[in-house]
C-alpha cells in the first residue's frame, strides 16, 4: 500500500526497553507487568488494570468475572447486550463463557450503541451491557450506566478503540478506561499503543481485578513469586482460567509506548481534524460526527459514502481506492451477518437481531487511513483520490444517461 491504512510507531526508545527486558531475569510473570500494569492505570484513571495477552482475552476476562455463563456462577440464559457494529471479538466473549450474546443497534451518526436500543432489548435475563467505543469515540455511558443501574447489571467497556479519549461534563473529566465497571483494551499493533499483541482489563473493584488475574494464570490465585515468597510449592487452583498471560518483553514494549500516549493522540486528532475540513467540501461523502473532538481518541477516520452523488457504491469505492493504493477498510459488517452468528440464529441459540441502521449503515461506511506518522500530504493525497473516485464514476454515469 502507497497509504496504509494504520502503522504502528516504534522508536529507539522502545528498541531500548525491548532489549533491556530480554535481558532480565524473568522473561515473564516478572516485575514488567506489574510496572507497566500501575503506569496503565495511573493512565487511565482507573485504580486497577490487569495485563492479559490480547484484547480478545481481556474482554473474555471481563465476561467471566462479571459472574456471566455457567462456568463462573451465572446461567446459561445469562445474556449480554452487545453493539450490532464491532469487531466478533466483542460478541465471542460472551460466546465463549456459554451466554447469549443480544444486539443492539447503532447511533447512525457516530455507530456507537444506542442506548434507546439498549433499553428496549435488556429483559430479566440480561446480566450485562458491553458497549464500544466506536472509531475511538467513547459512548454515552451517562444514559448507559442509568439504563445498567435501573436493571442491576454490569456496565463493560470494550475500548480497543479509544485508549486515550476522555468525557469531560460537570467540569470534570473522566479517562476511558475509568467509565465503566470493566475497561478492555486491545494492544495489537493497528491500535494506539502496542506490545505486538496484547490487552488490558481497567477497573476500580478490587474483586473484579483479582478474579481477572487469575482468571488469566488458569484459575489460580497466586503466581510463582507470591509462592517464593511465603517459601511454598504449593497453589489453589479455584476457578478454571487460561494462559491469557502478558509477558514482560511485551509489557516493556507496552510501557514504552504509553509515555508516547499523549503525542499520538494529539497527532491523531490533528489528522483528523484536517480531514474534516478538507472534505468538508466533499459532496459525496459525510464523516461521522463527535461529541467533543479532544476526547475523540481517532483510532480510526471514518466515512459515510453516498452512492446517489458520487455515483458509485462504497465497495467500488473501495476497490478503486485499494487499486490506487490507499488502505481503506470497512469497520464492520454487523456481527449477526457473520455465518457462524446466522447459523446460531437459526438453530435458536441466540435470538435474530433487529437492528435496521446497523444493516443500512454497513453498506454506506469507509475508514480512511489514519495512524500517527502519517503525514499531511498523506492527508490531501487521500482526500484527492476520494475526489478523483468520485469524478471518474460521476463521468461514467454522465456517459451512460
Ligand atoms: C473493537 C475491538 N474489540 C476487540 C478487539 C480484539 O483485540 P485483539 O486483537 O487484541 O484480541 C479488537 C481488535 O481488533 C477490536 O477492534
Amino acid at each position: 500500500m502507497r497509504i496504509p491504512g494504520t502503522r504502528q510507531t516504534i522508536d529507539q526508545g522502545d528498541l531500548d526497553a525491548v532489549t533491556c527486558a530480554l535481558q532480565r531475569d524473568l522473561l515473564t510473570t516478572g516485575p514488567g507487568v506489574a510496572e507497566f500494569e500501575s503506569a496503565f492505570a495511573q493512565a487511565t484513571g482507573a485504580r486497577f488494570a490487569v495485563a492479559l495477552n490480547s484484547g480478545t482475552s481481556a474482554l473474555h476476562a471481563a465476561v467471566c468475572a462479571a459472574g456471566i455463563g455457567e462456568s463462573s456462577g451465572g446461567s446459561a440464559e445469562d445474556e449480554v447486550i452487545v453493539p450490532a457494529i464491532s469487531f466478533v471479538a466483542t460478541a465471542n466473549a460472551v460466546l465463549y463463557q456459554n451466554a447469549k450474546p443480544v444486539f443492539a443497534d447503532v447511533e447512525s451518526n457516530t455507530l456507537r450503541i444506542d442506548p434507546a436500543d439498549v433499553r428496549r432489548k435488556i429483559t430479566s435475563r440480561t446480566k450485562a451491557i458491553l458497549a464500544m467505543d466506536y472509531a475511538g469515540q467513547p459512548c454515552d455511558y451517562a444514559a448507559l450506566q442509568e439504563i445498567a443501574d435501573q436493571h442491576g447489571v454490569l456496565l463493560l467497556a470494550d475500548a480497543c478503540h479509544s485508549l486515550g479519549g476522555k468525557v469531560s461534563a460537570n467540569h470534570s473529566t473522566k479517562k476511558v478506561g475509568s467509565l465503566a465497571d470493566v475497561s478492555c483494551f486491545s494492544l495489537h499493533p493497528a491500535k494506539q499503543i502496542t506490545s505486538c499483541e496484547g490487552g488490558v482489563a481497567t477497573t476500580n473493584d478490587e474483586s473484579l481485578a483479582a478474579r481477572m488475574k487469575a482468571f488469566r494464570n488458569h484459575g489460580i490465585s497466586t503466581d510463582h513469586r507470591a509462592r517464593e515468597k511465603r517459601i511454598t510449592h504449593q497453589y489453589a487452583m479455584e476457578s478454571l482460567g487460561y494462559n491469557y498471560r502478558l509477558s514482560d518483553v511485551q509489557s516493556a514494549l507496552g510501557l514504552s509506548q504509553l509515555h508516547r500516549l499523549e503525542k499520538f493522540t494529539a497527532r491523531r486528532q490533528h489528522l483528523a481534524g484536517l480531514y474534516d475540513s478538507l472534505l468538508g467540501e466533499c459532496d459525496f461523502v459525510a464523516p461521522l460526527e463527535s461529541d467533543a473532538a479532544d476526547g475523540h481518541a481517532r483510532h480510526l477516520y471514518v466515512v459515510k459514502w453516498k452512492p446517489e452523488i458520487a455515483g458509485c457504491s462504497r465497495d467500488q469505492a473501495f476497490t478503486a481506492m485499494r487499486k490506487s493504493g490507499i488502505g481503506v477498510n470497512v469497520h464492520y459488517q454487523p456481527i449477526f451477518e457473520q455465518p457462524y452468528y446466522q447459523r446460531l440464529i437459526v438453530k435458536g441459540a441466540i435470538e435474530a437481531a433487529r437492528c435496521p441502521t446497523a444493516r443500512q449503515v454497513y453498506s454506506q461506511i469507509l475508514s480512511l487511513p489514519i495512524f500517527p506518522t502519517m503525514t499531511q500530504a498523506e492527508v490531501h493525497d487521500v482526500v484527492s483520490s476520494l475526489k478523483s473516485v468520485a469524478a471518474t464514476w460521476r463521468r461514467k454515469t454522465e456517459v451512460a444517461a
